[in-house]
């Protein structure tokens, strides 16, 4: 997938928003629920606090952080063509929830389906979403990554009840008005032999609900977190290693990785494999812990909010999630400072 012909039309991020529910879920508040503490949690996985969505669905959440992107761009929803939605937890297992954020923020000119590929859900769906653009097919697409993780999160097991919080972030893509920027590489790859390790077992075809699935536990997420853990600190780092290599890339060439936020140690693996300085990651696991497929675009949008993301700067976004899936992709920002 390199893209190496300079007349083709490249897809670039035009615009970026986010939305993150009010409720805030302290490691204290968590101590009351379960038997952990503040200081396990910090220091094994870096999270203070995440956010959960009281009332409301994944479609709540992706409308109001494609809503914030639409005022930023300074477009109406008619206007966008695609919706592409990452998330495992839809509001229902049909309709897309693409289909239901569609009507919700009014883009009747646009169809849309989902993309499930747990937290790398985000980077798949932006791989498929430039695919429009560089064929020319589309000229607005928005990739949103969305998920309410509180809706199958399993509140009395410490194993996993810590890690996960709810929010959704967008991107707008559009045809980059100068070709140096834009999207300019992408690897993405899939192992499903390591489902085992991480999964949903209940509600699908396989699993149908009963009480049985219910009583014992298959609707909340599994997690083997120490299996997970070894292939997600080499996968990260290996795959965000070979995109700055089949690119030339050194260190001091990139300006920012954008890491899915699952665990600090495995972020803190992957940046040194690029021999990158801390500043140049970005990190907000400490605020929201692991929102799935949301984490990527999240970090994109409050990092150009805060006016530290600037056009021309080169960025690496890098995720490792069930499936096992795992991805990276290279771009140049090529949206303004915000004013
Ligand atoms: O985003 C999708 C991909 N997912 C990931 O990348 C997650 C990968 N895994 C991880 O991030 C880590 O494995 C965890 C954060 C989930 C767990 O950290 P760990 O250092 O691997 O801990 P562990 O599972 O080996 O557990 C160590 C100990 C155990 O006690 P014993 O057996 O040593 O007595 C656990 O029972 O910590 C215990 N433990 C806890 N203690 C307090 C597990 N969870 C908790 C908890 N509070 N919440």
């Amino acid at each position: 997938m390199n893209k190496e012909k300079s007349n083709k039309i490249r897809a670039a991020i035009t615009a970026v928003g986010h939305y993150v529910p009010e409720k805030v879920l302290t490691n204290k508040d968590l101590e009351r629920m379960v038997d952990t503490n503040d200081e396990w949690i910090y220091t094994r996985t870096g999270i203070k606090e995440r956010r959960i969505l009281e009332n409301g669905a994944s479609s709540d959440m992706a409308a109001k952080a494609i809503q914030e992107l639409l005022k930023y761009r300074g477009i109406g929803p008619e206007e966008i063509e695609l919706i592409i939605t990452a998330t495992v937890t839809p509001d229902m297992l049909f309709p897309p929830t693409s289909c239901i954020i569609q009507d919700k923020v009014g883009a009747k000119n646009a169809w849309g389906f989902d993309v499930s590929a747990a937290c790398s859900g985000f980077l798949y769906a932006l791989s498929v979403g430039t695919q429009f653009i560089e064929t020319g097919a589309h000229k607005k697409v928005i990739v949103v990554g969305s998920d309410k993780m509180s809706s199958i999160v399993d509140y009395t097991d410490r194993n996993t009840c810590v890690l996960f919080g709810d929010a959704s972030a967008a991107v707008l893509l559009e045809p980059s008005d100068d070709p140096s920027l834009g999207i300019l590489d992408s690897k993405m790859y899939c192992d499903g032999s390591g489902g085992k390790y991480l999964h949903m077992k209940g509600g699908g075809s396989l699993n149908p609900p009963t009480h049985e699935t219910v009583d014992k536990k298959w609707h909340y997420i599994y997690q083997d977190g120490k299996a997970v853990f070894k292939v997600a600190v080499i996968g990260m780092a290996d795959v965000s290693a070979e995109i700055m290599e089949r690119n030339n890339l050194k260190s001091e060439d990139v300006d920012y990785l954008v890491p899915h936020q699952a665990n600090l140690r495995i972020i803190d693996a992957t940046r040194e494999r690029m021999g990158l300085d801390p500043s140049k990651v970005m990190i907000n696991i400490d605020k929201y812990g692991n929102t799935t497929a949301a984490t990527i675009p999240l970090c994109l949008s409050e990092w150009w909010q805060a006016g530290k993301l600037k056009r021309g700067s080169t960025v690496v976004l890098a995720s490792f999630g069930a499936g096992y899936t795992w991805g990276a992709t290279l771009l140049k920002w090529s949206i303004d400072k915000v004013k």
